[in-house]
């Protein structure tokens, strides 16, 4: 019989949706210019609180959020790469290493962001507490990151692609809805360990996950007030 399991919950997804929206605000605001720049800045802070509330519900979060739960060894790593072994019911190992990868090039992004400046109207709040040259320095990683964070969104919508029209997976509707359905012919698929191993996404998870997004975002906007 099939079994819906919470693979993804509230907490990651909200996480996931909102990354979203506040990358394409950041791109849009500072094509736009002028004004929008503070929203550019705005979305940045947001993004960094975002990130900094994923690393932490990476450690003390549910189940399959948790790193020690879905970053391989390099040995699980070879393994799946040669198709010797499951990938498991969150992230498989190459997800992992996309997730990663994303949430590096999102997170320099956002740090670098706090010391840039366009040279005319507009720096990061933490820019007048560097030298020039460290401005420099962080505006043209900055700038080179850019390319970066898009080529790895692209390879992550890439490999989403991939799984949903050459393997048959939607990884998708977990994404939006929270579980995955398990039929006992993909019971193979999935590691013993995860087999049946729900996250836990109830009001007390949600109530704490929330209570430490308030949290950072009230430290970060401590940190980045003018
Ligand atoms: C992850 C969050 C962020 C993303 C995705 C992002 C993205 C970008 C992009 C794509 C550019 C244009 C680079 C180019 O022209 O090639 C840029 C420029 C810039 N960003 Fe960000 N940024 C982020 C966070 C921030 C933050 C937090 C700040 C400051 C508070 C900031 C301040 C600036 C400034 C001052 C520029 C230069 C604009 C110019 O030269 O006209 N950014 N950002
Ligand atoms: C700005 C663009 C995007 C960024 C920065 C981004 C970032 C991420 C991150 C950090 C994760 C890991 C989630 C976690 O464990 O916390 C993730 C997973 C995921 N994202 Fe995105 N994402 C983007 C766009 C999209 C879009 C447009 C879609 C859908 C069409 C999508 C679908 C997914 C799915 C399905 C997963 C789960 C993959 C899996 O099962 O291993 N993402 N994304």
């Amino acid at each position: 019989m099939k079994q819906n399991i919470r693979v993804w919950d509230l907490p990651i997804r909200l996480f996931h949706w909102l990354l979203v929206l506040c990358i394409i605000t950041s791109f849009v605001t500072v094509k736009i210019g002028g004004n929008a720049m503070e929203l550019h800045a705005f979305s940045g802070y947001c993004i960094l609180t975002l990130v900094i509330f994923r690393v932490c519900w990476g450690v003390i979060g549910s189940y399959h959020a948790r790193f020690i739960n879905f970053v391989p060894s390099p040995q699980r790593l070879l393994q799946y790469l040669v198709g010797k072994a499951p990938g498991g019911l969150g992230h498989n190992p190459l997800g992992a290493l996309s997730v990663l990868a994303l949430l590096t090039t999102v997170g320099v992004q956002a740090i670098t962001g706090l010391f840039t400046s366009d040279d005319i109207s507009f720096e990061g709040p933490f820019a007048k507490y560097v030298s020039s040259g460290t401005v420099e320095f962080l505006t043209s990683i900055h700038y080179f990151n850019e390319k970066i964070l898009i080529a790895v969104i692209a390879l992550h919508l890439c490999a989403i692609f991939y799984y949903q029209k050459f393997k048959g997976e939607d990884l998708i509707k977990p994404m939006l809805i929270g579980d995955k359905e398990i039929d006992p012919s993909d019971e193979a698929n999935c590691l013993p360990t995860n087999l049946g191993r729900a996250s836990k996404d109830g009001g007390f998870q949600r109530g704490y996950a929330l209570l430490l997004l308030s949290l950072i975002a009230v430290l970060v906007a401590y940190f980045v007030k003018r």
